[in-house]
């Protein structure tokens, strides 16, 4: 028998603990081995999850259980799971978590500290589908051209819906924080926090990338208005957040934000809660994975299944998928530099000689237009929707502050990325 310790039993540890229950015959047939919940640590022993593992709220209960032989951390958070996990490591105890935020800052020295023991973390990333076993595992022979994702499911719920049935930001929001899907601060969804931190994860995979939220372009959706939506039906696009991560040459970029993505597009058709990631490998091509992003049961799943996989073979692969340098010399891009093509909204005064005034200014900063359209937005002012052709970060940057301190430019212009 093997026996597991849950710290956090929220949404997800609650489910993990009805899986292992309600599947248990195809479970331990799967494992070779009874898997059982022996503990689990809550905040609030007063709270009823209707569940019959024996609660406590001291994690020493489970940590210096010698019985134990998993930890699964989902108690959130950075520092204090950090702590958890080491101490759980320390004491020989495998461990499970579905801590992106931990990840994102701490994977490196996880994989140092963790050495043989099993640690696994499959649930971190788009919830439900497999991705880090395919990327680890399933991909291993190919050198990673690019990651394209849809990572989070709340921002693609919310965009869904904004653009399906028209329902304005924080009605949508808080749809998707009652059903489930947000995190406890959901400004880590809107804000493409969340995303990022998969896509970090990933990218180390990938990559052997060592970077840091910090570290790359992150972009949220709070800026999206119904404007933008429809304007971009018009032209046959949709607008998702995208997590992406592409090798050019010795460098690799990794960015989080709002795209302009042709409607036609596979990953443009992932809608509602649902996550799909893209991969393309050098000898493979494309792959895609299409699957339940968030959500109690589709993210207890693959935390089962990290059980089930340590049951089986009790130690660990290496833990990012790669035990020495993958790539000499392979650096980060730095964000200036990222290329794209752009959308902009500039909401001007509709008077004589304002767009040539514009157009000007993209000259100025070397930005090439590649399509341009007026449309009145009230008696006197209009929306100048512009498309470009690939330019730079920086120079889009420079662009933007210009334009917003034009007079007859009513308000900061709005960038969309194109992919
Ligand atoms: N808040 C996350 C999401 C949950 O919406 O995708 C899964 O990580």
């Amino acid at each position: 028998m093997l026996r597991v310790g849950i710290i956090g039993v929220g949404t997800v540890g609650t489910s993990v603990v009805n899986i292992l229950k309600d599947n248990a015959a195809v479970i331990s047939a799967r494992a070779g081995v009874d898997i059982v919940v022996k503990s689990g640590v809550v905040k609030n022993l007063n709270k009823d999850r209707g569940l019959d593992i024996k609660l406590t709220d001291n994690v020493d209960d489970v940590l210096n259980d010698s019985e134990i032989d998993i930890v699964v951390e989902l108690m959130g958070g950075v520092e204090e799971a950090f702590e958890v996990v080491k101490r759980a490591l320390k004491s020989g105890k495998a461990v499970v978590t579905a801590n992106k935020a931990l990840l994102a800052y701490h994977r490196y020295e996880l994989q140092e500290i963790a050495k043989d023991i099993a640690f696994e973390y499959e649930a971190s990333v788009a919830g439900g589908i497999p991705i880090i076993n395919a990327l680890r595992d399933g991909l291993s022979a190919n050198h990673i051209e690019s990651i394209m994702g849809i990572l989070n499911g709340t921002c693609n719920y919310m965009m869904t819906k904004m653009t399906n049935d028209g329902v304005a930001y924080d009605v949508v929001l808080k749809e998707a924080q009652e059903l489930g899907y947000a995190e406890a601060d959901p400004t880590f969804d809107v804000g493409g926090y969340d995303a990022a931190h998969k896509l970090l994860i990933l990218a180390s995979i990938a990559y052997g990338i060592d970077a840091k939220p910090e570290d790359i372009l992150i972009e949220g959706i709070q800026n999206i208005s119904q404007d933008d939506i429809s304007f971009a039906k018009e032209f046959g696009y949709v607008i998702k957040l995208l997590g992406i991560a592409k090798k050019d040459k010795n460098e690799v970029e990794l960015r989080v934000h709002a795209c302009l993505i042709k409607k036609e597009k596979m990953i443009a058709k992932i809608d509602g809660v649902m996550n799909g990631i893209s991969v393309v490998g050098d000898k493979v091509g494309e792959t895609l994975y299409y699957g339940a992003g968030a959500g109690g049961d589709a993210t207890a799943s693959a935390v089962v299944a990290n059980i089930i996989d340590i049951a089986r073979s009790g130690k660990s692969k290496p833990m990012l998928g790669f035990d020495r340098p993958m790539e000499a010399g392979l650096v980060l891009k730095p964000i200036q530099n990222i290329e794209s093509k752009y959308y902009l909204r500039i909401n001007v005064s509709d008077k004589i000689g304002v767009l040539a005034k514009i157009t000007k200014i993209f000259e100025d900063n070397s930005i090439s237009i590649e399509a341009i359209l007026q449309r009145q937005s009230s008696k006197d002012s209009a929306n100048l929707l512009i498309s470009t052709h690939m330019a730079v970060e920086r120079d889009i940057q420079a662009l933007i502050s210009s334009l917003e301190k034009l007079e007859f430019v009513n308000s900061k212009p709005v960038m969309i990325r194109i992919v």
